[in-house]
């Protein structure tokens, strides 16, 4: 694993932002696992720049990690919303290789094999991008969540549905289900990226690169991936053992 720890969380941004840009660059035709949350909207404002200075995403192909179950996409909270206002919107890219599970589908089980199928059609994932819950969860792969699991339905925690309710008008509740790729899927890309910012995510941070690998921590699973980089901000790396032996490793 790689851990990188930067003085700030734009700083950590950025560098998240170069890491995809690069991919971009050395593979135009690169399949992206994207992910949503509080944390990836001013990623996805830096990768507007990074389009503005050139950078295009015409023939790159994308996967969201997860959907609530239930919207149906043209719903303001839907993720494919977030995703077309944050990112798909703001750039070049053909919206007709963005993937996400379609929260209203009929049957939502059938719908997780038609993704993972959509995914392997494309090939697989090259980069995917993930965030992490105060929880440990990573797409919404809440605690306990099956270290081989795949895409399905999981019930959201109290918690997790708490966080996401700032998205969601007053007296609205937040969705108790979410379509997400499954924590196999997740290990399945050729290579992990998390970026964590800010306190909220310093325990769940440490859990998950220096905690025993352990479903009641999803991110932890990231401990199997050949190829997985932590990006942290000070503030979420504040709680990590090994600070001093991470950071000359891989100075900022
Ligand atoms: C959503 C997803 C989640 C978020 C996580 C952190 O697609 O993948 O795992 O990354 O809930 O969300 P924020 O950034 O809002 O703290």
């Amino acid at each position: 694993m790689k851990i990188i720890i930067l003085g700030s969380a734009s700083n950590a941004v950025a560098r998240t932002a170069e890491l995809i840009a690069q991919k971009i660059r050395s593979k135009p035709d690169a399949v992206l696992g994207l992910a949503t949350g509080a944390t990836m909207l001013p990623l996805y404002d830096a990768l507007v720049v990074h389009h503005q200075r050139g950078l295009s995403f015409a023939g790159v192909t994308s996967f969201n990690l997860d959907e609530y179950v239930g919207l149906p996409a043209p719903h303001p909270q839907s993720y494919r919303s977030y995703m077309n206002a944050a990112l798909f919107d703001r750039v070049d890219i053909n919206l007709a290789l963005t993937h996400l599970p379609q929260g209203d589908a009929p049957d939502p089980e059938v719908e997780a094999m038609r993704y993972e199928a959509l995914i392997a059609q494309s090939g697989g994932i090259d980069l995917q991008l993930l965030g992490i819950g105060r929880n440990g969860h990573i797409g919404f792969n809440e605690p306990t969540s099956s270290l081989a699991s795949r895409t399905r339905v999981k019930t959201l925690t109290r918690e997790t549905r708490d966080v996401n309710r700032d998205a969601f008008g007053p007296g609205e509740d937040t969705p108790s289900f979410a379509l997400t790729m499954g924590i196999a899927n997740i290990l399945e890309a050729s290579e992990c990226v998390l970026l964590a910012t800010g306190k909220s995510k310093a325990k769940a941070v440490a859990s998950a690169i220096e905690g025993p690998l352990a479903a009641i921590c999803p991110a932890s699973a990231l401990q199997l991936h050949p190829k997985a980089t932590f990006i942290l901000d000070e503030d979420a790396a504040a709680l990590l053992k090994l600070r001093e032996y991470y950071l000359p490793i891989q100075p900022a």
